[in-house]
């Protein structure tokens, strides 16, 4: 039986003809075996072509490293007999973490000379498979010595054709172990305070006959996890080694080894160590304990496993911590990072070392809890957390409980132990920075997301990138982007563009039974986030810009934050993000109204009655220009009815006075998405703050219809006529259900779409737009490319929500937000 772990990289190590290859076939996936000869074909087009070696191992490695980067068994299949080649592969081995292994198959040189003399492809003399049996022997006494983890030496024909494979779990994989834990951060000789903590967290302590506690159970069967560093500084080393070795012996705890154990592991085997940061305390406390306990303190410290993997992947628990690339694998700088962290190679202003900030990186889907570094409060960072509070320095002991995420902490009994650096300043230094990395939103990428994945070009990902650099909020503040809309399917009703039946029709078609007619706002998209407290307050616009600038935004946001704060108790949040339309048009969008619209009505409206005055001179003489003077008029008309169009959206403001807001949906709060709230929730909350503040919000006029009710329609019908006849923008339908809303297939369908009213598609299309020719033109527009990006973006928005709601990191949320910005650059007709 040959022991390999089930990540490796596995040499075969034999003579020619002594059967690698057909041990590699019979044992292994023709894809996990790297064979030296199928390289040399690859490069060389010839399998025996030994002058190509040196480039086939070149790709041969680099396929190998693919592989174990990747976290895949992998075998090379080649004679492996000299210490260059074998170093090769042992340094390929270390550069992702994994363990080498050799399996030598050592057969009778005169058996391998007779087979190789039955193979056409291999054409060598005797005397090169004698130099080959020579390298084999010297080989087999220093394969351990070159780094290889595990040899297996299979002599003869029957050991090797007997020979099974058995896969073993690396010792840090405890995925299988799921928990529930209550991980606990760095203990240091705390005895009292742990046993509070347990007593907390609901463990029942058991006690030996001399009263000293070796066991801790939960009656709901949860399991602790020790970060390391039980020993050293605190008042009672040996009382909380006894407690925590009794517990894994029970199997009610797991632990990790800490640098404070491993120093004293070094200490107790006799090694030469600084007596310092507390070791003589431990000393001392040990030198009162029996020889035996001692020595089994030595045995434990000696057999911990520097980090483990739990819970099917999703919690990994280390001492320092453990980088993404680290994590399941083994080897000796896996154990240092896990036992130290990495360095900068700096001091602090205390002569301490500064500290490596791996979390501000990390990227990894699994939670890392770790010890090591003293703060005063744990943070999650990039779903990092940091469990060391100090307590042998007078902080707290805290538990992390997984997987609800839980902080449980007890107060330290004392100073028992005064801190090099003090333990505020500590956490100063180490302040959650998430670390925002450009990479994670440039060049081309792929996101995979709740409703679906997507793919950001790397000119879209510019252009966002353009925005967000220069003109954005901050992204720890901009947690979500509006949405584009569609509009609905084109009209059939004779002179419509747009029309309530098709928009009604769209959101039956899409499974829709229930729909929420809302008025559509003329003015500028505006999200708000509001706190109690006002810190981190913003509104910004559908580009993620700050919308008019400090000394307009800050009083704005006041208002809506003494309007929220009888909601902020009702649904238990200290913030909310409410969707609204800033009001009117003309605050924001003044100058656009001023350049695109009022140039063609003033030009009109000057031209067109000069025009016409001529004509009638020219009647007047008795010519007929009847049909001209006819398309004058309709001209006329048609620029009456653009001016006025845009002119209802322009109205006077002078800084806040003049402005309102239209809030149509509550979109988060503290840890909660209010997406699956339907739309009379979110009406209803938008009316609570029109109720508070009526001359700061709008309310937003709505008709809730039944799509099965042949009356509904034409109620929806005559309410949108009504609605638009004066001077409305349209409306947007949307499923009742809520913003979240999926067909019987599990898609998302539409958040809503847009009904516009056929006065104010004058200025988006022109104001000949409802002459008949023009009309049927516009009616083959094409809505496909439009509706693709509205669900893009709105399952981007939604899964920013999720993610938010979740205590994602601010790379997680930021990286579906600047996908949504990245998406307002595809090309689709900026008319729909
Ligand atoms: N062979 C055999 N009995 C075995 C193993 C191998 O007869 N138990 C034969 C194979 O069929 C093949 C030859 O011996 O014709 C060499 O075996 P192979 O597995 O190809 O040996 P390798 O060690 O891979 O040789 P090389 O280093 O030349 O690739
Ligand atoms: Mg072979």
């Amino acid at each position: 039986m040959i022991d390999v772990p089930e990540l490796a990289l596995v040499a075969l190590v034999g003579i020619s003809g002594s059967g690698k290859s057909t041990f590699a076939r019979a044992h292994f996936k023709p894809t996990q075996v790297l064979s030296s000869d199928y390289f040399r074909g690859l490069v060389a087009d010839d399998e025996n072509d030994q002058s190509a070696s040196a480039e086939a191992f070149d790709v041969l490695h680099y396929v190998a490293g693919k592989r174990l980067a990747a976290g895949r068994l992998t075998v090379v299949d080649a004679t492996n007999l000299q210490p260059h080649a074998r170093a090769g592969l042992v340094k390929v081995a270390r550069e992702h973490d994994v363990l080498p292994v050799a399996i030598v198959l050592d057969v009778p040189e005169s058996l391998a000379w007779e087979r190789t003399e039955a193979r056409p492809d291999r054409t060598f003399g005797r005397p090169v498979l004698t130099r080959m049996y020579r390298d084999l022997r010297r080989s087999l006494g220093s394969l351990t010595r070159e780094g290889f983890r595990k040899v297996h030496v299979l002599r003869g024909p029957d050991e090797i054709a007997a020979a099974e494979i058995r896969y073993e779990k690396l010792f840090n994989d405890k995925r299988e172990v799921t928990g529930p834990f209550d991980i606990v951060g760095d203990v240091h000789g705390c005895l009292p305070e742990l046993l509070a903590l347990l007593a907390k967290l609901g463990y029942e302590v058991v006690r030996d006959d001399a009263g000293r506690a070796v066991n801790a159970v939960h009656v709901d069967g949860r399991t602790l996890i020790f970060v390391g560093d039980l020993v050293d500084r605190g008042p009672d080393s040996p009382g909380v080694l006894r407690l925590v070795m009794g517990m894994v012996a029970a199997g009610t705890a797991i632990c990790v080894p800490g640098n404070h154990e491993q120093k004293l592991a070094r200490k107790l085997n006799g090694r030469n160590v600084q007596l310092t940061h507390g070791l003589p305390e431990t000393l001392a406390q040990l030198s009162r304990e029996p020889a035996e306990f001692v020595g089994e303190v030595k045995t434990f410290i000696e057999g911990l496993v520097s980090h483990y993997v739990l819970d099917g992947g999703k919690l990994v628990v280390a001492h320092a911590g453990l980088k993404e690339a680290y994590q399941g694998r083994a080897s000796g700088r896996v154990r240092s990072f896990a036992l130290y962290g990495e360095t900068t190679g700096e001091t602090d202003e205390y002569g301490l070392p500064v500290r490596y900030p791996w979390a501000r990186d990390y990227r990894g889907s699994a939670a890392v809890v770790y010890g090591h570094t003293p703060t005063t409060k744990p943070e999650w960072i990039n779903n990092t957390i940091c469990l060391d509070t100090g307590c042998v320095f007078g902080g707290e002991l805290t538990a992390l409980r997984w997987p609800s995420r839980e902080l449980v902490a007890v107060p330290a009994a004392r100073e028992h132990y005064a801190p090099v650096r003090p333990l505020a300043a500590a956490s100063r230094a180490e302040k959650p920075d998430e670390g925002l990395d450009i990479a994670d939103v440039t060049g081309r990428r792929h996101i995979d997301y709740a409703y679906g994945r997507t793919t950001v070009a790397a000119e879209n990902a510019a252009a966002a990138l353009e925005v967000m650099s220069r003109f954005a909020l901050d992204p720890a503040t901009l947690v979500w982007l509006p949405p584009t809309m569609a509009p609905c399917s084109t009209a059939t009703v004779e002179g419509y563009l747009e029309h309530p039946s098709t928009a009604l029709a769209d959101m039956r078609a899409a499974g829709v039974s229930r729909v929420v007619c809302e008025e559509k706002h003329m003015g500028s998209r505006a999200v708000v986030r509001v706190s109690r407290t006002g810190a981190g307050d913003a509104i910004w616009t559908r580009t993620g810009r700050p919308f008019f600038g400090p000394a307009l935004d800050g009083p704005l946001l006041a208002r809506v934050r003494a309007a929220a704060t009888p909601l902020f108790d009702e649904l238990g949040t200290d913030w909310l993000l409410v969707d609204t339309e800033l009001l009117p048009w003309s605050a924001k969008a003044g100058g656009l109204i001023r350049e695109r619209y009022a140039g063609v009505g003033a030009a009109g409206r000057h031209a067109l009655p000069a025009a016409r005055a001529v004509l009638d001179q020219v009647a007047a003489r008795g010519l007929d220009v009847t049909a001209l003077r006819d398309r004058i008029e309709l001209r006329s008309s048609e620029i009456d009815g653009y001016s006025a169009a845009y002119r209802a959206y322009v109205k006077p403001t002078d800084g806040l006075t003049g402005i309102t807001l239209a809030p149509f949906a509550v979109l988060a709060g503290a840890g909660v998405s209010y997406a699956s709230k339907d739309h009379g929730w979110h009406l209803a909350q938008a009316d609570r703050l029109v109720a508070a503040d009526p001359s700061l919000f709008t309310t937003t006029r709505r008709l809730v219809v039944d799509l099965s009710d042949p009356a509904g329609e034409a109620e929806a019908i005559d309410w949108w006529l009504a609605l638009t006849a004066a001077g409305g923008e349209g409306m947007v339908v949307k499923p009742y259900a809520g913003l979240a809303v999926t067909d019987d297939k599990g898609r998302l369908v539409q958040p809503g779409v847009k009904c516009r009213g056929r006065e104010y598609l004058r200025i988006i299309y022109g104001p000949e737009y409802t002459r008949p020719e023009q009309l049927a033109g516009l009616r083959r527009r094409n809505l496909g490319r439009k509706r693709n990006l509205a669900l893009r973006e709105h399952g981007l928005g939604l899964a920013a929500l999720d993610r938010l709601a979740e205590g994602a990191p601010v790379w997680r949320v930021h990286e579906l937000v600047f996908a949504i910005l990245a998406a307002e650059s595809e090309p689709v007709d900026p008319r729909l």
